[in-house]
């Protein structure tokens, strides 16, 4: 008799890949994949923990399950990833009703876990090694396929839990990455995402970030190339020379995270880069790839950000202009060295900055996408849009998303239109006239 099982998976993209390995792993055992919570043996949550709202939205999805498994005691819950790291002794003490709590290098074992009679299982040990070679990621149908390339972080910036939840830097050998983006050309995806909290910090030897781009770009069947997320110290001429050589294989779009921009709070914080070093990076990648898609992560209010520090941060995004920003109210974290901070913007004024930022954002993404209009693009076409069943959708190689008429485009097929419209974070490509 086949077991069921179900994820749900919660923070970054480095999660959606490891729930990708998990369903592997559980396909590869008794189990098959259920249509829902309700139709599930096994429920693991896949967890985040980089601000606290992420971490309060499993607290009250456990307290759901926790119903759930009243009606069907049968089922077993697990808490993996992030939060089992950081949570674990909590969880443990408060939520007797979980029966697995798994960090993220732990997943190789759960075979063995799952016929384990511990209750709770536990496994929070982070290794060095573990990069989760010569397993095989179970994917979604889709046009992308993500391809985690290293794992852990070093940079430990002063705000993030990551370095602690997820360990030391490690990086996979070359072969086994082109080996997983061949499968995934085979498999039918036509754009690969390569995944790491620093993905730019990869080496294997004197094999670099810009080598392993290049290699790839080699691999039949694979149309574009992203990547995710890399760090501002990290970024060579020689990576952005690439971007330039190959396109439009590589996708001319860097997410370059640049959290604040006054210098003192960029000491403070851990970054490692100046607000001119950042700009000289920004001026270099336009140099060799004008029409790069440039976006950007944003915190407010962390600890000791002075009224002028914030504007010199309004400065900055002025000057560069990004085509788009994910952007964040500082949440104190435990472990970390800004935890020991005094937290001392208020939430009234943390608040007031975020809606400054996100307003001034959204007149830059306007910008960006309005200069978008009359050009010819490459679009890589996705589904069918949302809104309606006569058009399609797609992305731009700089990373922004494409309404255009249905015709018979089919899902995975490269296409040039001329963008006609921008509204909001979506472009157009309409019949003119
Ligand atoms: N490795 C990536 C970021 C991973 S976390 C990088 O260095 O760019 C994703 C984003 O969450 C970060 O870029 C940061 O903007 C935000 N973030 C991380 N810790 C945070 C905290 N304690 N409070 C608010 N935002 C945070
Ligand atoms: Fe966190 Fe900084 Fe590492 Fe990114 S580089 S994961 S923000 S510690
Ligand atoms: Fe969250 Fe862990 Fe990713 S803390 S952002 S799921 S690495």
């Amino acid at each position: 008799m086949k077991r069921r099982f179900y994820i749900e998976t919660y923070g970054c993209q480095m999660n959606e890949y490891d729930s990708e390995i998990l369903a592997g792993i559980l396909s590869s055992q008794e189990y098959v994949p259920g249509s829902g919570p309700e139709d599930a043996d096994l429920i693991l949550l896949n967890t985040c923990s980089v601000r606290e709202h992420a971490e309060q939205k499993v607290h009250s999805r456990l307290g759901e399950l926790k119903a759930l498994k009243k009606k069907n005691p049968g089922l077993r819950i697990g808490l993996v990833g992030c939060m089992a790291q950081n949570l674990k002794a909590d969880i443990v003490k408060h939520k007797p009703y979980v029966d697995m709590v798994l960090g993220p290098d732990s997943y190789r074992h759960i075979p063995e876990y799952l016929h384990s009679d511990d209750s709770p299982v536990i496994d929070t040990d982070l290794s060095k090694y573990e990069v989760y070679d010569g397993l095989f990621p179970s994917r979604r149908e889709g046009v992308n396929a993500w391809i985690s390339i290293m794992r852990g972080c070093d940079k430990f910036c002063s705000y993030c839990i990551v370095p602690y939840t997820r360990g030391r830097e490690r990086s996979r050998s070359p072969q086994s990455i082109l080996d997983e983006a061949k499968r995934s050309a085979e498999q039918g995806f036509a754009e690969i995402t390569l995944l790491g909290q620093n993905v730019n910090s990869y080496r294997s030897g004197a094999f670099r970030f810009h080598d392993l781009l290049k290699a790839l770009t080699e691999v039949e069947g694979i149309k574009r190339i992203r990547y995710t997320s890399p760090h501002p110290q990290d970024i060579t001429e020689d990576l952005v020379k690439v971007h330039a050589a190959c396109r439009p294989r590589i996708a001319s779009h860097i997410h370059l995270p640049l959290q604040a921009g006054s210098d003192r709070v960029l000491r403070r914080m851990n970054r490692t880069y100046s607000q001119k070093h950042y700009l000289q990076l920004v001026d270099m990648i336009r140099k060799h790839v004008p029409d790069m898609g440039i976006t950007t992560d944003m915190i407010v209010g962390f600890p000791g950000e002075t009224e002028a520090d914030f504007r010199e941060t309004l400065e900055v995004m002025r000057k560069v202009k990004f085509d788009s920003a994910y952007m964040f109210k500082y949440s104190p974290r435990p472990h970390t060295r800004a935890a020991a901070m005094e937290d001392d913007v208020s939430e009234a004024v943390k608040s007031a900055r975020l809606t400054e930022l996100i307003a001034l954002q959204k007149e830059h993404t306007l910008y960006r996408y309005r200069k978008m209009i009359g050009r010819d693009v490459g679009i890589l076409v996705e589904s069918e849009s949302k809104k309606s069943p006569d058009e399609m959708k797609g992305r731009t190689s700089c990373n922004k998303i494409v309404v255009f008429p249905r015709e018979d485009y089919r899902p995975k097929a490269l296409i040039r239109r001329r963008i006609t419209d921008a509204q909001g974070v979506t472009l157009f490509s309409r019949p003119e006239g």
